[in-house]
């Protein structure tokens, strides 16, 4: 018989309790310290486990849907090979790694099935994943899911409809919904708004003369002055010092909700500062307009968003339960543009790598916009109909760069049955569009990029229900039409005249995102746009 020769772990081990020991072998004073305080701690451990397995099963809770056991100091045991922590006191969901943001709740999809329960120490947040789960939730029963939960990283200073439940998120959701579709302000349509600024972000490109540069401000600030031209009725000039900064702090914010490290800690420092820093400039802004608007107001002929709920605000004045009040206004502002800037800003940025990185793509584009629209006239949002390879393109970037990942988290707003689960009101809903936007039984290839997942083998487009980045239910995002007029006229009016040079081998680009934690960040990069 072989002889086992030395076992590494074995002998570490013996070491290890050796030390605990002196050398004549008698166990020390200080040792029988160490393994009494050892021997409480596990007793008040497994006390906890006990208490929490008992209380569980009595507790409202106790007819969640499956999931990990809760463990004392941790919200979930395991997986630290993922490194997803979930800490006591940590209120949100967790993503230390980059990479691991999707492999984790799909990890757990495939133990516990597509709907599971995560704990963040006692507090329990029910997870939903795929196409299947998230529709039943958010559509099939759309009223019960339509509740916000709290979200501290980005609450501190940006309440406002983004952040309102009940009758308060009614008034401000139905009215800027209507604001948006154009209804009774001024005289420009919003699509003539987006044409115009397309039109000063092409001077800008030209301006560049074929140089390489970074388009991130180029791109943000086109996009946040269509929402300064609904808000306030005016845009920036690109070279105001203030309007700048005021979109550098937003983009820095961004990416710092996004970072791993501000999930684990919300109120970190750096968090906070840039948060209050940025909310301290818009405030600022805002209010100037707001007073502005005050004081040159005709309530027959409203120029802007402020106007319209200023005279609502006016309309509404004897009605106690009004929420038509200037902190409103101010905060549903503030919620435009912080939503509405760096959300599509980041799309069309990730579209243009995608675009680099797939240049038979890009050319197939430029085909399309030649023949349907030609170089004499500027696109306009009719001609998507005729542009069906063009908007698959533009869907599958929406898609495969998955700006949102783990949607805005939603509550339920009463005692929920779900899949013959009872969801407690006010428990916290995360739901992983991710898992749907790349979810294999409604996508031909849901990891590549690929636009054939949006057309049907004749090249006519093809819609897919999966089709989730803007969320679904009563809380889809509030600004999706405007967000896909942006995207189509800007898209189309810069390839109209433009092509991308990347400054690298298409095939060395790399899409990989910068951050992957609230919003999955493009990486910055630089590029050429050159004349057609
Ligand atoms: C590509 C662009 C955009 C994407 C991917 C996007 C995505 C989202 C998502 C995932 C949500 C959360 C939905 C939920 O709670 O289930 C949301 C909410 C929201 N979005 Fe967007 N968004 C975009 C552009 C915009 C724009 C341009 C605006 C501004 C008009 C905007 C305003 C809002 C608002 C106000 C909400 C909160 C709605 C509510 O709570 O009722 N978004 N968006």
């Amino acid at each position: 018989m072989q002889e086992a020769g030395p076992n590494p772990t074995r002998s570490r081990y013996m070491r290890g309790l050796s030390r605990l020991v002196n050398r004549t072998g008698e166990v020390t004073p200080r040792t029988m310290e160490l393994a009494g305080a050892i021997t409480i701690f596990l007793g008040i451990y497994v006390s906890c486990l006990l208490v929490i397995s008992a209380w569980r099963k009595q507790s409202r809770y106790k007819n969640l849907p499956p999931g990990p056991t809760p463990l004392p100091g941790l919200g979930v045991g395991r997986n630290f090979r993922l490194f997803f922590v979930f800490l006591t006191f940590s209120v949100e969901l967790v993503p230390i790694s980059h990479s691991t943001l999707i492999t984790f709740p799909v990890q757990l999809s495939a133990k516990y099935g597509p709907v599971f329960t995560v704990y963040f120490g006692s507090k329990p947040i029910v997870v939903l994943c795929g196409h299947e789960a998230v529709k039943e939730a958010l559509v099939d029963q759309a009223e019960e899911f339509s509740g916000r939960a709290h979200m501290p990283t980005v609450e501190k200073n940006f309440h406002g409809v983004v952040f309102a439940n009940g009758e308060r998120w009614r008034q401000l959701r139905r009215f800027s919904l209507t604001v948006l579709r154009n209804f009774g302000m001024g005289k420009k349509s919003i699509e003539e708004r987006i044409q115009e600024e397309a039109q000063f972000l092409l001077e800008a490109f030209r301006e560049t003369k074929a140089e390489p540069f970074d388009p991130t401000f180029f791109l943000s600030r086109a996009v946040s002055n269509i929402i300064c031209s609904i808000v306030f009725g005016d845009r920036f000039d690109y070279e105001d010092k203030e309007f700048l900064s005021l979109l550098q702090m937003m983009n820095k914010s961004f990416r710092e909700i996004s970072t791993p490290w501000s999930q684990v800690c919300p109120a970190r420092n750096e968090t906070v500062g840039i948060f209050i820093a940025c909310g301290l400039l818009q405030i600022t802004v805002f209010w100037r307009r707001v007073k502005q608007n005050q004081a040159t107001l005709d309530v027959n002929s409203p120029r802007d968003f402020i106007d319209c709920f200023l005279i609502q605000m006016e309309k509404e004045k004897q009605n106690p339960s009004s929420e038509f009040n200037i902190k409103n206004l101010e905060l549903t502002t503030l919620n435009l543009f912080f939503a509405g800037t760096e959300t599509v800003s980041s799309t069309l940025r990730y579209g243009f790598l995608l675009l680099m990185k797939h240049p038979e793509v890009l050319g197939k584009m430029h085909e399309e916009i030649d023949q349907v629209i030609g170089q004499s006239r500027v696109p306009a949002i009719e001609d998507r109909s005729q542009m069906p390879y063009t908007d698959a393109v533009i869907h599958e970037i929406q898609r495969f760069s998955d700006l949102i990942p783990m949607d805005v988290p939603h509550i339920v707003t009463r005692d929920t049955q779900f899949r013959g689960y009872t969801i407690p009101q006010g428990t916290e809903i995360y739901p992983i569009l991710s898992t749907v936007l790349r979810d294999p039984s409604k996508f031909k290839t849901p990891e590549s990029f690929n636009p054939r997942n949006f057309l049907e083998e004749m090249g006519q487009f093809r819609k897919n229900d999966a089709f989730v980045p803007f969320s679904s239910g009563k809380r889809i995002c509030l600004g999706e039409a405007l967000a896909r007029m942006e995207l189509f006229l800007f898209f189309t009016t810069i390839l109209q005249r433009f092509t991308l040079k990347p400054l690298m081998a298409p095939e060395d680009i790399d899409t990989k995102p910068l951050e992957n934690g609230f919003a999955k960040i493009p990486p910055f990069y630089q590029l050429c746009v050159v004349p057609r």
